[in-house]
């Protein structure tokens, strides 16, 4: 069956649709020994001979999607210029390359959710797919009055409104725990929007994510997801984007 060529790729896993359109326009994706720089050419999957930076695609890579707890002290990307351990150094026997899908700041602790998908990750990573991702936040003090009130409705960061968030009071000490639940993930977005009311976050954990949460996984542990987990997820973003 002819489908779109960036779809093909993506679904093998070597990169996602997005960087699949990339690699197509500047001409680096062939059919048959022809290169294609056309976004919309379609090809056969099981039939047409399709490289990709001159390797031949192969649909018979298995999908592997991890569920990590991440430990403070791990960047979430595959290599770090300043040689600080990665969240790849945790998975041990995974023979697959891995892509995280989405970040966790290298202070930050929880969930991170890890495939060679890269069809599913893109989908997970887009702003309109609004999967909600809940965190535990410590906050250096009490948030002024207002001030949570004003992050429930939203604010502007780089020019564009967040969106609404959920947040209950967790714990009422002298440095309380909140838990917060947004339906995007913008750069170190949890962090930018306490500054915003005046309160250094202490402490960040991501607790859940759509459906997923850390019941059972130890930090720096990391399990499979089922089958059944990995249909969920698939449905949860289908229609939406
Ligand atoms: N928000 C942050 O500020 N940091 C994270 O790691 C995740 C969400």
């Amino acid at each position: 069956m002819q489908e779109r060529l960036q779809k093909i790729i993506a679904a093998t896993g070597v990169t996602s649709r997005r960087k699949a359109e990339e690699l197509i326009v500047r001409g680096l994706v062939s059919v048959n020994g022809r290169a294609v720089t056309e976004l919309g050419s379609k090809a056969d999957p099981e039939r047409d001979h399709i490289k990709v930076s001159g390797k031949l695609l192969t649909r018979s890579r298995s999908r592997v999607y991890l569920l990590l707890n991440k430990p403070t002290g791990y960047v979430s990307t595959l290599r770090d210029p300043e040689g600080r351990p990665t969240v790849v150094s945790l998975l041990g026997r995974i023979r697959e390359r891995v892509y995280p899908v989405g970040r966790l700041d290298y202070h930050s602790s929880g969930l991170l959710l890890l495939t060679n998908d890269g069809e599913l990750a893109n989908l997970l990573m887009s702003r309109a797919s609004a999967i909600p991702r809940t965190y535990h936040v410590k906050l250096e003090g009490h948030p002024e009055q207002g001030g949570l009130e004003k992050l429930r409705r939203g604010i502007v960061l780089d020019g564009q409104p967040t969106a609404p968030a959920r947040i209950q009071a967790l714990a009422d000490r002298d440095k309380p725990w909140y838990e917060v639940t947004l339906v995007e993930g913008r750069y170190h977005q949890v962090r930018r929007m306490f500054e915003r009311i005046g309160q250094e976050v202490l402490k960040l954990k991501r607790v859940r994510i759509a459906f997923l949460t850390d019941q059972g996984l130890t930090p720096g542990r990391f399990r499979h997801l089922t089958a059944a987990e990995v249909q969920r997820l698939k449905e949860s973003v289908k229609g939406k984007v």
